[in-house]
């Protein structure tokens, strides 16, 4: 592990309880990786452009086989530089709330611009679909205020963390762990699921 990403999601900061467990497993692993490279990316003071217009025109150009042209070679340079960004690590650490049964729109908005063709994956008529981001982990801090594991008769209300593996699994990712906290609205201190 050489660069490690942490993307936080959460607004809520130090009352975050997915940000509360990333710290500590943050401070660990720079405990025992003294010479590790940490880029925080935090969601909610993060200047993601608008995805539309041109960008999505580039989008669909890139779709059909075809290069971005006119204004859309800005607007696609402007993704291929996020990702870019994004894609510089070893080892990602999400810290994600769950809102509305998702994740909050700030981190549905990433996965939206980051998320491209010859970026993060790829398609071909023989293959199907396959990611391009292999080599890379994650450690993933979920939180949701009431509880959604096996046996609570909720599971299928939780579209936060099938989703987060959907994506990751979807764009190559080797290995995903998870961290979960959940009933976070009714205990005082929330028990983590591993
Ligand atoms: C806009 C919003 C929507 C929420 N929706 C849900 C929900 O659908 N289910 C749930 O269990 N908790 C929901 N919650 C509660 C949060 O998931 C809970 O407070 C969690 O701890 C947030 O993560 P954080 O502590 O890392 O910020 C919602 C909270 C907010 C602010």
């Amino acid at each position: 592990m050489k660069k490690l990403i942490y993307i936080e999601a959460s607004p809520r900061k130090d009352r975050s309880h997915s940000i509360k467990a990333a710290q500590e497993y943050l401070s660990d692993i720079k405990n025992k990786n003294p010479d590790i490279e940490i880029k925080t990316i935090d969601l909610w003071d993060y200047d993601l452009p608008e995805f539309n217009g041109e960008m999505l025109n580039a989008k669909y150009s890139v779709l059909r086989g075809e290069s971005p042209s006119g204004k859309q070679v800005a607007a696609w340079a402007e993704v291929r530089a996020l990702f870019d960004e994004f894609a510089d690590a070893d080892h990602y650490v999400f810290a994600i709330p769950m809102w509305n049964f998702n994740i909050p729109y700030k981190m549905k908005h990433y996965i939206d611009v980051i998320s491209q063709p010859g970026m993060s994956w790829g398609y071909t008529e023989d293959d199907g679909y396959f990611g391009l981001m292999a080599g890379r982990t994650a450690k993933v801090f979920f939180a949701s205020g009431d509880g959604y594991a096996e046996g609570s008769g909720f599971e299928s209300l939780d579209f936060q963390k099938p989703y987060i593996q959907l994506w990751l699994n979807f764009i190559g990712f080797d290995k995903v762990d998870k961290v979960i906290a959940q009933r976070t609205l009714f205990e005082p201190e929330a028990p983590l699921i591993s």
